[in-house]
This record gives structure tokens, C-alpha cells and sequence, in this order.
């Protein structure tokens, strides 16, 4: 795709996968983003990119979106995954981008590895699992397309349980078998000997 059709929709900085949306009120054109048609991956607060480069060169045939708030691991996982074809960055919350921006039944996979736990009480409003993020990740996976989770604090993890359990359209299932490769975090608490929990939550109904 010539690059003015790109830049018509989306500022691409030359040699940088950061896109910086039009508008941020319009549904993402993910084919032109892109420059071609391919399932999508979207991580979840990629942090500084080493999950996300590895797994988009493990699968070269999928598009990959890293989704990431804060600017210098926004930079880090842009050098990381510069010469990646299939790997566009955000800079935004994730759930902005879940509930805005990203289209219906456009994701084969979410990924949320390790999201901010918020131990104290007083800081779960802060936690980005609710029924409403759920429910707004629900409706941008395709039909059973699926939102892979793992955390390492059981609290969180039996909280974002009950929600899934609640949310229509949502499969739970816990999964051990998991074959993916390490992120930043979950490389640290295996060196910690700290255990992790694995969530599948699978889109079961057609796409409306
Ligand atoms: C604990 S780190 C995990 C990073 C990475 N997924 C990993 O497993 O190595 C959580 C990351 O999510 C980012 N983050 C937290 N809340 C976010 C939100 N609402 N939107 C975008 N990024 C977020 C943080 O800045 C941080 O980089």
C-alpha cells in the first residue's frame, strides 16, 4: 500500500510501528493500518514489547497490536519490534482503545499478561478487569476467538473469575497448558518461584 494512504488514516512515523490515530472517536481501519487483511493479536499493556516481538515473529502470517500507556515501554517495544512488518503500536489505556477504537469481532486473540494487581482495597477501582471492560472485549472477538489472562495475585485472579462467569458470551476456562512465549513479568516471578494463574475466556455467541 502506497504510504500517503497510510498517512491518510494514521500518522506512521517512518521506521517507528507507533501509530497515532486520526481520530479517537472512529473505529481503527485495521486493513490500511496494516496494509493487508490478517487475524489479530492485540496485547494488553505490552510493556516493553518482548512478548509481543516474539510471538509476532512466531506467527509472521497474524497482525499484531501492542496497546501500552506509558511512553518510555512504549519506546522500548517500538525499537524491539521496528523491523517487524505485522506489529503496530498504541499508546493509550487498553481499555480505550477496547471499548473505542477497535472493531467488532476484529480480534482472534487479546492477550493480558500480568495486568496492575492494585492489592489494596482502596486501589481495585483502578484494576482494568470489571464486567464492562469484559463485556467491550467480548464484543471485539471474533466468534471463539479468545482473551488469554494471567496474573500472579489470587485475589485478582478469582475476582476476574467471578466477572468473566457473569459475562454472556464468555467462556472460563483455567488453563495449565499454556504455550506462549515469556513476558517480562512472568521471566521475573518464575526467577521468584511465584505462581502464576491462567485464564481462558472464550467468545462462544456469533458476532453481532
Ligand atoms: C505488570 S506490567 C506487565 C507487562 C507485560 N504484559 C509483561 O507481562 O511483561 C503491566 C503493564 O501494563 C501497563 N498498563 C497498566 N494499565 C494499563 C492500561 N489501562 N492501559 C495500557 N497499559 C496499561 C503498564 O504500564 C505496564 O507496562
Amino acid at each position: 500500500m502506497p504510504a500517503e494512504e497510510i498517512e491518510s488514516t494514521h500518522r506512521r512515523h517512518v521506521c517507528s510501528p507507533i501509530i497515532e490515530p486520526r481520530s479517537l472517536v472512529e473505529r481503527l481501519d485495521l486493513e490500511k493500518l496494516f496494509a493487508r487483511n490478517a487475524p489479530l493479536h492485540v496485547d494488553l499493556g505490552c510493556g516493553d514489547g518482548s512478548f509481543l516481538c516474539a510471538l509476532a515473529q512466531r506467527m509472521p502470517e497474524k497482525n499484531f497490536l501492542g496497546i501500552e500507556r506509558l511512553l518510555g515501554r512504549i519506546r522500548s517495544a517500538a525499537r524491539k519490534t521496528a523491523k517487524l512488518d505485522n506489529v503496530r503500536l498504541l499508546r493509550m489505556e487498553s481499555s480505550y482503545a477496547v471499548r473505542y477504537l477497535l472493531p467488532a469481532g476484529a480480534a482472534e486473540t487479546f492477550y493480558l499478561l500480568f495486568p496492575d494487581p492494585w492489592p489494596k482495597r482502596r486501589h481495585w477501582r483502578r484494576r482494568i478487569v470489571t464486567g464492562d471492560f469484559l463485556r467491550a472485549a467480548s464484543r471485539v472477538l471474533a466468534e471463539n476467538g479468545t482473551l488469554r489472562i494471567a496474573t500472579d495475585h489470587l485475589d485478582y485472579f478469582e475476582k476476574i473469575k467471578e466477572a468473566a462467569r457473569t459475562t454472556r458470551d464468555l467462556i472460563v476456562s483455567e488453563r495449565t497448558d499454556v504455550d506462549l512465549p515469556l513476558t517480562k513479568f512472568q521471566e521475573k516471578f518464575r526467577a521468584q518461584g511465584v505462581p502464576i494463574h491462567w485464564l481462558e475466556l472464550r467468545k462462544v455467541s456469533p458476532v453481532r
